[in-house]
């Protein structure tokens, strides 16, 4: 088959220095399709030339969000599937499994009062995943996902077919957030800012090294305490800026998009691919699940890239999230298991 290169659209502008990819037959399905994230992210997704194919399940309301998605004019085919029965279908063939289905959070909750519900959702969807397209790479947005992943893991691991480079939570709208918010400060354009964000996604275990932030940037340790802090808290301050009406979606989903889209790259063999993820890690000793940089490649994560040197301040805050995070990865651990 001829090989076309990516080309940029008007709908879909493709990343500078992201242009070698080659277009083969991709199938994504998103677990969650037809919620708030969801239903964006599934629009980002139509729009993306690597998706060829697109499965949307939902436990409701995914027929209508696939008719309206299938009238676009791209030539991504899109597909809509409803209730237990249907979820091997959905996932039948597919290289990269998204998952945004769950509760959001509410003012008041915090992430962790969400694991109720989610991680029985979570380990269903993920037992499906393991029967269906074990191969697959998944990427969970459901929270808490500090624990969703570990979940994901354990139930991969009882059905035989874990793979760690493949399991993946996305932590990218912490970075996204991190590179809004320091270039709105330092006066910079925000495409060229990139600032590393590590640990899990939630609280303090959300750690942005703005001491390695590109461009460097100066911040006085006042000001890297409060720009640490209003990362680590940007999730909440959507929650209570939506008043009960749910948690970011349009965010997630830009950031969960372009996650995606990375993903595929990296599947098509696309060099230096590189983002922020919560997979299981030996990056720090202590930390059976962490998110740092790694490089993407064809069997998803290729390499994990070292911390780097962090500030008193930053190690500070890797010692302070070491006990919150293990007890969220030990509690996915036991519900899975139970
Ligand atoms: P939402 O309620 O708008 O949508 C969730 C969707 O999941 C609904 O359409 C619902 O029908 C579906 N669903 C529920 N149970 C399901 C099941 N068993 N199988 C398939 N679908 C099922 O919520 P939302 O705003 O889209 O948020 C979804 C999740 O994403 C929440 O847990 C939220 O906390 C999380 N989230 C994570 C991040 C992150 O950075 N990782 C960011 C924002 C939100
Ligand atoms: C976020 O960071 O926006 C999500 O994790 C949703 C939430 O509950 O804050």
């Amino acid at each position: 088959m001829e090989q076309r290169p990516i080309v940029a659209s008007r709908q879909q502008p493709v990343r500078a220095g992201r242009r070698q990819a080659v277009i083969e037959a991709r199938k994504v399905a998103v677990l969650g399709a037809a919620g708030g994230i969801g239903q964006p992210l599934s629009l980002l997704l139509k729009m993306n030339r690597m998706v060829t194919e697109l499965a949307l399940y939902d436990i409701a309301n995914v027929a209508g969000v696939a008719a309206d998605l299938s009238h676009c004019n791209t030539n991504t085919k899109v597909t809509g599937y409803t209730g237990a029965e249907e979820l091997a279908g959905a996932l039948k063939g597919a290289e990269l499994v998204v998952i945004p289905a769950g509760v959001p959070r509410k003012p008041g909750m915090t992430r962790d009062d969400l694991f109720n519900i989610n991680a029985g959702i979570v380990k269903t969807l993920c037992e499906g995943v393991a029967a269906s397209c074990p191969d697959a790479i998944i990427a969970i947005i459901s929270n808490p996902v500090n624990s969703t992943v570990p979940i994901c893991a354990e139930v991969l691991k009882k059905a035989g077919v874990y793979n760690p480079r493949k399991v993946m939570g996305v932590t990218t709208l912490d970075v996204v957030r991190a590179n809004t918010f320091v270039a709105e400060a330092k006066g910079l354009d925000t495409k060229d800012v990139d600032v590393p964000v590590i640990g899990g996604h939630a609280g303090e275990t959300i750690l942005p090294l703005l001491s390695q932030a590109t461009p460097r940037v100066q911040f006085s340790p006042e000001e890297a305490a409060k720009m640490t802090e209003r990362i680590q808290n940007a999730g909440t301050e959507v929650v209570e800026a939506k008043a009960g009406a749910g948690s970011a979606t349009l965010s997630m989903a830009y950031a969960a998009a372009r996650f995606a889209e990375s993903v595929l790259l990296g599947l098509s063999g696309e060099q230096d691919i590189i983002e922020c993820t919560y997979v299981e890690s030996e990056v720090v000793p202590g930390f059976q699940y962490f998110a740092s940089k790694v490089r993407l490649g064809p069997d998803g994560v290729e390499e994990f890239l070292p911390l780097g040197p962090l500030t008193a301040f930053e190690q500070e805050g890797l010692e302070k999230m070491k006990g919150l995070l293990s007890k969220n990865i030990e509690a996915g651990i036991a519900f899975a298991n139970k």
